[in-house]
C-alpha cells in the first residue's frame, strides 16, 4: 500500500455495499472498487441483503450503491438501512468514518429519473450515522459525464428507453466511479492518519486562470449592474480566485 504515517498495519477497508438488479450498478460497483483499490485500500463488495454489522464493524468507509427505483433506493438496501445500519445508528458504529454514495438508472428526461433523490435519500443515513460524507468534486474525471454532485450516477438506457446492457455503459461516465472510489478510499486513510495514492486530480493552472478571470467577469457585472452598491462587488473582488 501507498501510504504514510499513521497505523499502516491494517488496510484502510473500503465496504461497498451494493443492490443490483440487472447487473449495471454491480458493474460501476466493479470501478469504483477499481478506483478504491488503484488508491492503494481494500475494496469490500457486498450485497445489500447479504451485508451484516460486522461487516460495517471492520469497515473505514461505508459506500451504498443502488439501483434507482420509482425515485428512490431499492426496497432491499432500505432495509439494509433499517435493519443493519439502524444497529449502527444505535451503537456509534460508525461515526467518523466516511460515507458515500452512487446509482445507477434507466432515467427519462434530463433531470435523471430520481437518481438524485435516491442519492440523497441513501446521504441522510450516513449522515445521520455521524459519517463524514465524501461527496462528487466537479474535478472529479468524468463528473461531467457521471456524476451530479453527491456522486457518480450512470443511464443505462439509451434516450429511446432502450436497455443498455451493463458491459456497454458509457466509458466516460465510468471515470467517475473510479475516481470517486479513490476519493473515498484516500479520505478514510487521511482519517487514519495515512497518506494514500493520489485519486482526483486538482484542476489544472489553466483552469484555474480561467476560474480566476470568470470570477473577475462575475465582478464587473455586478459593479454595472448595482453601481450605488460597490460592498456588493467587492464581495465577489475578495472571494475571486487569487492564483
Ligand atoms: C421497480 C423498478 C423501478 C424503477 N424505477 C426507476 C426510477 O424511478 N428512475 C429510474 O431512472 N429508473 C428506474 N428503474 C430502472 C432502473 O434504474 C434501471 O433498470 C437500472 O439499470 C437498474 O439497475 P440494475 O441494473 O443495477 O438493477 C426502475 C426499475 C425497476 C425494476
Amino acid at each position: 500500500m501507498n501510504t504514510s504515517a499513521g497505523d499502516s498495519h491494517t488496510p484502510v477497508r473500503v465496504l461497498i455495499v451494493v443492490d443490483s438488479w440487472q447487473g449495471h450498478t454491480a458493474r460501476v460497483a466493479e470501478r469504483f472498487a477499481e478506483g478504491v483499490a488503484g488508491a492503494g485500500a481494500t475494496p469490500v463488495t457486498v450485497a445489500a441483503d447479504a451485508a451484516t454489522r460486522a461487516n460495517l464493524l471492520s469497515a473505514d468507509a461505508l459506500v451504498m450503491g443502488s439501483a434507482v427505483h420509482q425515485r428512490g433506493m431499492t426496497w432491499k438496501m432500505k432495509r439494509f438501512v433499517d435493519e443493519v445500519c439502524e444497529l449502527a445508528w444505535f451503537y456509534d458504529d460508525l461515526v467518523g468514518k466516511v460515507g458515500a454514495v452512487f446509482t445507477a438508472g434507466g432515467g427519462a428526461g434530463s433531470a435523471g429519473g430520481g437518481a438524485e433523490a435516491a442519492q440523497l435519500g441513501m446521504l441522510t443515513n450516513l449522515a445521520a450515522l455521524g459519517m463524514v460524507l465524501v461527496t462528487l468534486p466537479k474535478d472529479t474525471p468524468g463528473s461531467e459525464h457521471g456524476g451530479i454532485h453527491w456522486g457518480p450516477t450512470i443511464r443505462t438506457t439509451t434516450s429511446a428507453m432502450e436497455p443498455i446492457a451493463p458491459g456497454d455503459l458509457a466509458p466516460e461516465a465510468m471515470v467517475a466511479y473510479f475516481h470517486h472510489g479513490a476519493n473515498v478510499a484516500r479520505v478514510a486513510g487521511r482519517l487514519r492518519g495515512l497518506t494514500l495514492a493520489a485519486g482526483n486530480q486538482l484542476p489544472t493552472p489553466e483552469v484555474r486562470a480561467g476560474r480566476a478571470s470568470a470570477e473577475r467577469g462575475t465582478a464587473a457585472n455586478v459593479r454595472a449592474r448595482h453601481p450605488a452598491d460597490p460592498a456588493r462587488a467587492q464581495i465577489h473582488d475578495d472571494t475571486a480566485l487569487k492564483d
